[in-house]
């Protein structure tokens, strides 16, 4: 029987792309999204292939997803579907927990009941908060400084908990800052990268909170879903917290000097006050993913940005 796999928040960002690098391996998709943040059209080309199946499903619908484990029996999840906004996280702390941790919780049971062996879980960077020694390593110990850091290292702990109880095969992958086409760029708090195309392409100015020096590890959405794939697939896996980043800090000077080689004719940037708790350096080191699964991000930040806002990246 051929492996059936399951991604949850496929119609997100980041699920789309993964969705579609699954399917250019030729394994069989079950993609399910509720649309509560996802879009449809994210999976206008996935949709195309005969190998995707589409389920308009909340991850949290228990009888919705018992009867998708029972019908295909997976042979990985890929655990998408969030609370994705940590703004959002602070206005409604419950709803956080709820999608972001209980929901995980299920999905481990399910796994466990139906013998589908791996998780692959979206964790994120933002469990090591602003205080951590840099890079950060899967070694430190987290700080979380939102509620949705806070359950996503919870959600961390319970599947690798149940990894050690039953033999769960959970890859917890802590995204760094991920950017490339189908990005929302509509929040002020939506990803910096989305925000700043989709002004150069309006060709309105874009403002900088600070200075401009401060840095991030960006890693593509195309590196971000080969790293999901490859946890889901690869052999053999080690459960635990993996890093999915660069190792290469840009800072938002650096940004806007390639967008200018992009976009000649630009206003010039609008610099104004430092956010209220930002970060002034993020960096991850990449060496835990790489060593288990040869992992490594192989779109350079330049060639990244030039397919993102000259639009060759995908389908938007
Ligand atoms: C990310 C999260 C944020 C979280 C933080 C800590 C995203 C999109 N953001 O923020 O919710 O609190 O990690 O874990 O996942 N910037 C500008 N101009 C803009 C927008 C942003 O200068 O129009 C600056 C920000 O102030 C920041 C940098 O760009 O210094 C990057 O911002 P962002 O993309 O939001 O990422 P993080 O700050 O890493």
């Amino acid at each position: 029987m051929a492996s059936n796999y399951l991604v949850t928040g496929a119609a997100g960002f980041i699920g789309s792309h993964s969705v579609e690098w699954l399917l250019g391996q030729g394994h069989a998709v079950i993609g399910i999204d509720n649309l509560r943040t996802g879009h449809l059209e994210n999976l206008a080309n996935a949709r195309s292939s005969p190998n995707f199946e589409w389920v308009l499903a909340d991850a949290g619908d228990e009888a919705a997803m018992r009867a998708l484990f029972a019908q295909y029996h997976f042979s990985g999840v890929l655990h998408l579907a969030a609370l994705v906004s940590v703004p959002e996280s602070f206005r409604d702390p419950g709803l956080n927990c709820h999608l972001n941790l209980v929901i995980a919780e299920r999905i481990a049971r399910l796994c466990l009941e139906f013998d589908c062996k791996r998780l692959v879980f979206a964790s994120s960077a933002a469990v090591y908060g602003s205080a951590a020694t840099l890079p950060n390593r899967e070694s430190a110990a987290p700080q979380p400084q939102s509620p949705y850091a806070a359950a996503k290292l919870a959600a961390e702990v319970m599947l690798l908990g149940y990894a050690a109880s039953f033999g769960l095969e959970a890859i917890c992958l802590r995204y760094f800052n991920v950017y490339g086409p189908r990005q929302d760029p509509k929040s002020p708090y939506s990803g910096v990268l989305s925000i700043f195309t989709d002004r150069f392409q309006r060709g309105l100015p874009v403002t900088v909170y600070g200075d401009g020096g401060q840095t991030r590890d960006f890693i593509s959405v195309r590196d971000v879903a080969r790293a999901n794939g490859q946890a889901l697939l690869g052999h053999p896996v080690v459960s635990g917290r993996y890093n999915v980043c660069t190792g290469l800090g840009v800072s938002l000077n650096d940004v806007l000097s390639i967008y200018r080689e992009i976009f000649a004719t630009a206003p010039p940037a609008e610099y104004s006050e430092a956010r209220v708790g930002d970060i002034r350096h993020s960096l991850g080191d990449p060496s835990l993913l790489n060593n288990m699964l040869k992992f490594q991000a192989n779109l350079s930040f330049s060639q990244g940005l030039h397919e993102l806002a000259l639009g060759s990246g995908g389908v938007k």
